[in-house]
Formats: C-alpha cells, sequence, structure tokens
C-alpha cells in the first residue's frame, strides 16, 4: 500500500512545480495542491477509502481484450445494435446483403453521443423514454465483405482522427456501397423500456425516427439562413439540407430537444478545392481533395468543383424534436459553423438559452453562444427558435485565471469588411477565422463541455494535441506533444437567479477557469500527468472525449484513444469536489478497437447508457477477420457498434 502522506507531500511539491501559478482563488487552490503526479501507484484491486472517493466500485484493471467489462456489482445489457430493426416493417439485419434501403429502416453505424428523453415528456421517469442516438460515421472496411485493410493505410495516429482516417480511395465501392454508408450516418430515436430489469425496444413506437444522409429534409435557420453562400442547385434557397452529417456529441435542451453536433464533414467532399470564391473557406475547414469517402462518385453535391457552397450546409448545430414526429431538424446558423464536438445547454442567471461547444481539431477554440430572449416554461413553441437569435463568442484563456468571452459580432473589432465579413453570416460561415481574428485560445483539440448539476460548474474536455510545441504552450494548453489530454474547470460568477436565489451566471463576459487534471500515466513524470495522490494504476486514463455527470455532479469520463497505450478505450469516474476531487477510477473498458462515447445517466442514476464505437477497428482488422465480434460472437457476424445499458442491481451506478 502506498504510503498516502509522503506521496501528498510529494504531490503538493510537484504540483506546485507544474502549476501556471501559485496563488490560486478559493476551493480551486486547495485542490491543485492536494493533485500530484504520482510516484508509485496503489494496486487496482485495492479498495479506495470511503473517507476519500464517494466512488468505491472495485476497479477494473487497465486491458485489452475482446470484449466488454464493466466493475462488480453492475450489469451490461446490449440494448441495441447496428442493424437492428427500429420499424416493424424493417428487415432484420443481414450483412452479407445489406441495402440502403434496410439501412434507413436499421439502427445506424457507430452510435456515438446519446439522450435519453422520458416519456412523459419533461418527467423524471427513468423506465421508459427516447433513445437519442447520433450515427457518427461509417467504415466500410468493417461493414461490407471482401473489402481490404490496405484502406486503412491512412490512419494519422492520433485518437479521435485515426478513427475518421479509415477509407482511402484504393478499393471502389458499389453505389449501393456508398448509400449504404450514407443510410447508416445520422441520428435514431427509439422508444425503449424497462421491464423486469430489462431495457428493451419499442419497434412499433410511433415516435421511432431515422435521419440518414440519404433522404432526410433539414431546414437552416438564423442569420446565414438562406445566403448566397448556402444556395446550391438543388436549393436555389439555401434553406433546404438533406442530412446531417459527422454527428458526434450533443445536448439536451430544458424545452424538450436534442442538440448534435456536426463535426468532421470535411471528410466526405471531393474535387479540387483550391479554385473559387470558397477556396480559403474550404482550406480552413480541412478540404483539401483528399476525401475519406467516395460519396462524390454517385452524388455531385459532394464535389466542391460542382457545387462549391455544399460545405457550406454543414458544421452546425441541429436541433431534432423527438417528442414530435413530424419535426423537421434545424441547423442553427447562430450557433456557428465549426466542427462542433457537441452542444451542451445551461440557462443564465436571468433565464437565457447558453450553449457551450467545443471545435474538435488540434489548435482550434471554444465557444458559448448566449440566446437574446429567455427560457419560457410555459411557451414551448418560443423555446424553439430561442437558438437563432443570440450572441456567439469565443473563448479567450488568460495566463492569471480569467476565462474572457469574445464576441463574434459582425461589424465590430476586425469582423468587418475590410476582413471579408460583409454581414453576420459570413461570421458563422468563417466562424473558425472570425474567432482566430478576435485572438480566442487554440485549444488542445475541443471535445466535450458540460454543466455540472450540482455545482454549476463548467467542465471542458481537451482529448490531445501531439502537434503542440514547446515554444506554443500557453497556461490552459500546458503541455507540449500533449498526447494524453487535459480537462479544465471553468467557473461562472455566481449571480441572483430570478427568484432571487444565487445561480451559475453562464451570460458572464468573464468567468474564472483551472486545470482538473491533466492526464496521462502519473508515474511516468515525463508525461506531466496530474491527479489526486492516491490515484491507482488503473485509475489514470488517456484522450479524455466525452463526459457526463450523474445527478451527484459526479464526473464520468469517456476515452477515445487508449488502445494507442496498450489498453482498452472506457469509462473512468471521480468525484469533483471534496476529499476525492480527480481521483479517477476505471469502470468499464470496451472490446478492442472501439472507442467510449455517448455516457448518458437516467434521473434516478440507476441505467447508464454507453455507446461502443466501432468495436474492431484497428489495423489488419476487417469484415471477413475482425480482430473482434463482439457483440455477438457469431462467426455470421461482424463486430457491431452498439449501445449498453449499464445497470448496478438496483441501486445508483458506481456507488
Ligand atoms: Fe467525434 Fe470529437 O470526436
Ligand atoms: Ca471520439
Ligand atoms: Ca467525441
Amino acid at each position: 500500500m502506498t504510503n498516502i502522506q509522503d506521496n501528498a507531500d510529494i504531490g503538493a511539491l510537484i504540483a506546485a512545480r507544474l502549476s501556471r501559478r501559485t496563488v490560486l482563488g478559493g476551493v480551486v487552490a486547495s485542490s491543485v495542491l492536494a493533485m500530484t503526479s504520482g510516484i508509485s501507484l496503489r494496486d487496482a484491486r485495492a479498495q479506495v477509502d470511503a473517507a476519500v472517493s464517494s466512488l468505491t466500485y472495485e476497479e477494473l484493471p487497465h486491458g485489452l481484450d475482446e470484449t466488454f467489462h464493466v466493475a462488480p456489482a453492475h450489469n451490461a445489457q446490449v440494448l441495441i445494435r447496428w442493424g437492428d430493426p427500429i420499424f416493424p416493417d424493417a428487415p432484420a439485419f443481414d450483412p452479407l446483403r445489406q441495402t440502403a434501403a434496410a439501412q434507413e429502416r436499421q439502427f445506424g453505424f457507430n452510435n456515438d453521443f446519446v439522450a435519453f428523453m422520458p416519456l412523459p415528456p419533461y418527467s423524471k421517469k427513468s423506465d421508459h423514454g427516447l433513445l437519442c442516438v447520433n450515427h457518427e460515421f461509417t467504415n466500410a472496411v468493417m461493414m461490407f465483405p471482401g473489402l481490404v485493410s490496405g484502406m486503412q493505410a491512412k490512419f494519422e495516429g492520433a485518437a479521435g482522427v485515426t478513427a475518421q482516417a479509415v477509407l482511402g480511395n484504393s478499393v471502389e465501392l458499389s453505389r449501393e456501397q456508398v448509400e449504404v454508408e450514407m443510410a447508416a450516418h445520422g441520428h435514431s430515436v427509439v422508444e425503449i423500456k424497462l421491464h423486469k430489469g430489462e431495457w428493451k425496444v419499442v419497434t412499433d413506437s410511433p415516435f421511432n425516427r431515422r435521419f440518414s444522409m440519404l433522404s432526410s429534409p433539414m431546414r437552416l435557420s438564423g442569420p446565414a439562413a438562406g445566403h448566397v453562400r448556402l444556395k446550391t442547385s438543388a436549393d436555389p434557397s439555401g434553406v433546404n439540407v438533406i442530412g446531417t452529417l459527422n454527428n458526434c456529441a450533443g445536448g439536451v435542451t430544458p424545452w424538450g430537444t436534442v442538440l448534435t453536433g456536426e463535426e468532421n464533414f470535411n471528410f466526405y467532399f471531393s474535387g479540387d478545392p483550391s479554385t473559387g470564391s470558397e477556396a480559403d473557406n474550404h482550406v480552413r475547414y480541412g478540404i483539401k481533395g483528399e476525401p475519406r469517402f467516395q460519396w462524390a462518385r454517385f452524388h455531385d453535391r459532394f464535389n466542391v468543383e460542382k457545387e462549391p457552397n455544399e460545405p457550406n450546409r454543414f458544421g452546425w448545430v441541429v436541433e431534432i424534436d423527438p417528442y414530435n414526429s413530424r419535426s423537421v431538424p434545424v441547423k442553427h446558423t447562430a450557433l456557428g459553423r465549426f466542427k462542433h464536438e457537441g452542444a451542451t445547454v445551461a440557462l443564465s442567471a436571468d433565464g437565457r438559452a447558453v450553449v457551450y461547444s467545443g471545435d474538435d481539431e488540434r489548435f482550434q477554440h471554444v465557444y458559448r453562444y448566449v440566446s437574446t430572449r429567455s427560457y419560457d416554461a410555459a411557451n414551448r413553441e418560443a423555446n424553439l427558435s430561442l437558438l437563432d437569435d443570440g450572441i456567439l463568442s469565443a473563448a479567450k484563456f488568460e495566463a492569471d485565471g480569467r476565462l474572457v468571452w469574445l464576441p463574434l459580432v459582425w461589424g465590430q473589432g476586425p469582423l468587418t469588411p475590410e476582413n471579408g465579413f460583409e454581414t453576420q453570416a459570413d461570421v458563422l460561415i468563417e466562424t473558425r477565422r472570425a474567432a482566430e481574428l478576435l485572438g480566442a485560445t487554440k485549444m488542445d483539440r475541443p471535445e466535450d463541455i458540460e454543466t455540472n448539476p450540482a455545482n454549476g460548474r463548467v467542465y471542458l474536455v481537451l482529448t490531445s494535441n501531439d502537434k503542440r510545441q514547446e515554444g506554443q504552450i500557453d497556461a490552459a494548453n500546458p503541455r507540449a506533444n500533449n498526447k494524453f489530454g487535459h480537462i479544465l474547470e471553468l467557473v461562472p460568477p455566481v449571480a441572483q437567479g430570478p427568484s432571487d436565489k444565487a445561480a451559475p451566471d453562464h451570460a458572464a463576459n468573464e468567468f474564472r477557469w483551472d486545470i482538473f487534471l491533466l492526464a496521462g500515466d502519473p508515474s511516468d513524470l515525463n508525461a506531466g500527468a496530474r491527479y489526486h495522490p492516491q490515484t491507482s494504476r488503473d485509475g489514470w486514463l488517456t484522450t479524455p472525449d466525452n463526459i457526463a455527470f450523474d445527478s451527484r455532479g459526479r464526473m464520468w469520463i469517456a476515452s477515445d484513444g487508449a488502445n494507442d497505450n496498450g489498453f482498452a478505450d472506457g469509462i473512468w469516474a471521480t468525484d469533483v469536489e471534496g476529499p476525492g476531487r480527480a481521483l479517477t477510477r476505471h469502470f468499464l473498458r470496451t472490446p478492442r478497437g472501439a472507442e467510449m462515447c455517448g455516457p448518458c445517466f437516467t434521473a434516478d442514476d440507476a441505467t447508464l447508457f454507453v455507446a461502443v464505437q466501432h468495436p474492431g477497428q484497428e489495423p489488419g482488422s476487417t469484415f471477413d477477420a475482425p480482430s473482434t465480434r463482439w457483440p455477438d460472437f457469431d462467426d455470421t457476424m461482424p463486430p457491431r457498434p452498439a449501445i449498453v445499458a449499464i445497470t448496478a442491481r438496483g441501486k445508483t451506478i458506481g456507488g
């Protein structure tokens, strides 16, 4: 057993050395000094002292194998998989003869964000609801027989990017295969019910829907809707788009809708982007004439030489109303165009809607939108347009611990015609360039950003940035060659709410910020990791991606990239306050090749839904010879991305 006292002392010294400043404010100061780059790590099997952490489950060891593991005293049920029918008329999944028409009636590929929307709406019901799930991207080599793993030659090495970089052009897909891919993207809404401890899919629910890239109409709204830069030959109005692309994470609004972030839309566009008026814009968003998908071979809208404005119709936050099965999803241009990881919603002290969103690419920015009008609990219809009119800002992290929000408002500062911004629509279509001109901080790949319901603070996950050089480090991105990622804590000031109750003011111009943890192996001093001193040898994590909070405000961290360190992606949980702050504990792990997405709790904390994305996706692994056949372990079935429902035998998850 580690000598905790010694470790704490060493930890304090190291924390002081690593800390960007020695004097910090209030609670934050003591917690940072309690962290350490630990020297000798506790064995995983040793129970953590309940007086230290509220999370007392037995930790899982780090490991990498073909299946899914969760901490003892929890059950894991595979709830729904790629190809499972979600309508009564949907054909059974036949992976050797998959068609686009079948795929549009079945659960999509590569599930990412998960929202549980209770039935009846706005209740706290935890045994009945709508599961709303993103289908981020497809990987042909794992979906179709006969393709070779040479197609994976374009692997780039870093976590989330690796996951995307699976398709070269060395093998031509058929039109049907391309359209299966298009149909397998998007989003699913599926009614589910808990019955005698088992979750069941209600296949004949009138709420069930599939949104795909083939056939689902969406509407652009807000200041850029209808702008000439959003018009195409198929849509001269600049308002109507078919489909949503590369939907990564998302959020839930207080008015009962789901937000979904369009992330790496650039990977789908072919053609030479270097000519025409959109050339600079396309290059800034990563459209380089090197697509990872072959959709342009059959659909001209993915060829920027033929349809130079089509990419401008992606990269938005999309709002889906799952409770209205006739609703048309809305792409909200007021929230800016970038590679949205997700979009999470809070209310300001005075009731305005606040949306946080990260732009998931190395050296990109963090954003916040604040609506002009306030949320009205009695008027849902009015709430449905709250995201059409407001102010988008980008974050500047100052070394003195201040976080300053820089408004992206046309006509202010550099956002003028001299710099190519003729209207607010230009600012929103080219959000990245606007934020850079304002001096927003270039971050280490902003992934999830979530508000903690218990303490009102906001947590920002930065997954990694192996391109950051020594000369480019700053207080908020303190490590060069950041292979492991980190989590920042953002602290809004407290203001008087409408009922004179003190509330975090998410609309304030200035927050405070600090480092919550620096991921990586704390026993490797070169890694520069920083956790609680009692973190075990299995409790450390790498490349955090999405986080969720249970109702007690404990943080559940999902990772994307641990395979590079020889162990499986999964979930680590920690307290955020008190003596267990930043004491991450290993809770579950995915099958090899997978990343962990979408942690989502029911209101009673009795079920945790997780999304296992791209199981078996690793070099050399194919549909025909996969490195795992999770979850079916049936020789006729490939590995299948799936949603798993974790329960705790009638108790709350994690103890
Ligand atoms: Fe789709 Fe940022 O992970
Ligand atoms: Ca990811
Ligand atoms: Ca993600």
